[in-house]
């Protein structure tokens, strides 16, 4: 029997770094340094380095960095006494982006996404700016941006923070620039499955602004401004020391396994077109008839492809689940947009409320993708889907 696909392998990327990951983990434990540290120094000074940003600084995961920085960009606090100050985001993400605007003292106000890109539509903020509102969190979903030059004009235009949700985007691109230099600030995750991933949990807050900086750094930190001086009430949200040793080793190779992301990414699409699976969108949008459609690239972009994510207009479910028949894991973000999620029935949001958003999370479906898989892996996915498609 051929062995199963994951949808994603940490493993596999432990194995291919075992003596250099056990060396730092190693170093680590005989330092007696387990928070904190010059290896959460050395990171912090190397991820702003990999992202042309100035300043990084490590949290205990990506929920924390999101956190603390629209804290640090003062998105809770209002012009107006008794007024909650309001945080424009998109709801095809996972929770923890609205969390983190609630728990920061904002409420969150969604905007649908872009039909092809699923990232937020910036033709469609006008209609949700106020007068309360204080930032833009723009999502870089499945590892492409969102579509950051009308998303900052519009920011600068109102004077308000653009706050990116890079968690699921570390390496990629935009115009050249990359994600987490783009806006005031920019918040990562490194989750075990995220493209630079710890082996536990792990987060940065990247920005050129020493105030934000200096901010986090507090709020991460019990609201330490110096040893047992609280400047304020702050939070538990250091990375520690192992991760950081960890997820230096591993950035060391992300530009590389991104490369191999992307060369995957694209013998997916060759082959799916090839066997007349799939369709491309094309000028005049999306295509009729294919039985899947390709994700789309925006072209002064470099995805980074944390995740390879296919629609199927229709049967997504029995696709998915025939895949898993044949051994082939896929994952689905997200089958329930934020605004239908019993967290948020408060809002009073109903289906139809954002529809492009409510189709994605009907058709996604995201094929296995990871450095370490085989091009004859790929294929086997796609022979998978001839067969279960139909045609041949
Ligand atoms: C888009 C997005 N935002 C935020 C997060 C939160 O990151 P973490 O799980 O490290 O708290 C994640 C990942 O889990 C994510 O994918």
């Amino acid at each position: 029997m051929t062995p199963p696909i994951p949808v994603i392998d940490p493993a596999a990327e432990y194995s291919g770094l075992k003596p250099e990951i056990d060396a730092a983990v190693g170093r680590v434990l005989a330092s007696g340094r387990y928070i904190g540290g010059p290896e959460v120094e050395g990171l912090e000074r190397e991820f702003a380095a990999f992202c042309g940003a100035t300043h990084a600084v490590a949290t205990g995961n990506g929920t924390d960095a999101l956190r603390f920085a629209l804290m640090a960009a003062a998105v809770g606090s209002s012009a107006v006494p008794g007024e909650r100050p309001e945080v424009i985001t998109s709801p095809l993400t996972f929770i923890a982006t609205t969390e983190a605007i609630s728990q920061a003292g904002a409420r969150p106000v969604f905007v649908d996404v872009d039909p092809e890109s699923l990232t937020l539509d910036p033709a469609k903020l006008d209609g949700a700016l106020t007068a309360r509102t204080r930032a833009i969190v723009p999502v870089h979903l499945y590892g492409q941006t969102a579509d950051m030059g009308p998303i900052l004009d519009r920011a600068r235009r109102n004077g308000i923070a653009v706050i990116e949700d890079a968690c699921q985007a570390h390496g990629a691109l935009h115009a050249g620039r990359a994600a987490g230099s783009l806006g005031e600030a920019g918040c990562f995750s490194f989750y075990p499955t995220k493209n630079l991933g710890a082996c536990g949990e792990g987060g940065m807050v990247t920005t050129a602004r020493a105030d934000i900086a200096d901010r986090v750094r507090r709020l991460r930190d019990h609201g330490q401004s110096e040893k047992y001086v609280h400047a304020e009430e702050g939070y538990n949200g250091r990375l520690d020391a192992l991760q950081a040793a960890i997820l230096r080793v591993k950035l060391r190779g992300l530009a590389a396994r991104n490369q191999r992301r992307r060369a995957l990414a694209a013998r997916y699409g060759e082959r799916l077109l090839e066997m007349g699976l799939a369709a491309r969108y094309g000028e005049e949008g999306r295509p009729a008839g294919a039985p899947l459609l390709l994700p789309v690239e925006r072209p002064r972009g470099t995805h980074a492809y944390h995740l390879y994510t296919v629609r199927v207009p229709a049967v997504r479910d029995r696709v998915r689940a025939a895949l898993l028949e044949r051994g082939i894991e896929t994952g689905i973000h997200y089958p329930i947009p934020l605004h239908l999620q019993p967290a948020y029935a408060w809002m009073g949001l109903r289906e139809g409320s954002f529809p492009e958003a409510e189709r994605a999370a009907r058709e996604v479906l995201s094929l296995p993708l990871y450095p370490e898989m085989t091009d004859d892996q790929v294929d086997r996915v796609c022979s998978a889907l001839r067969g279960i498609l139909g045609r041949g």
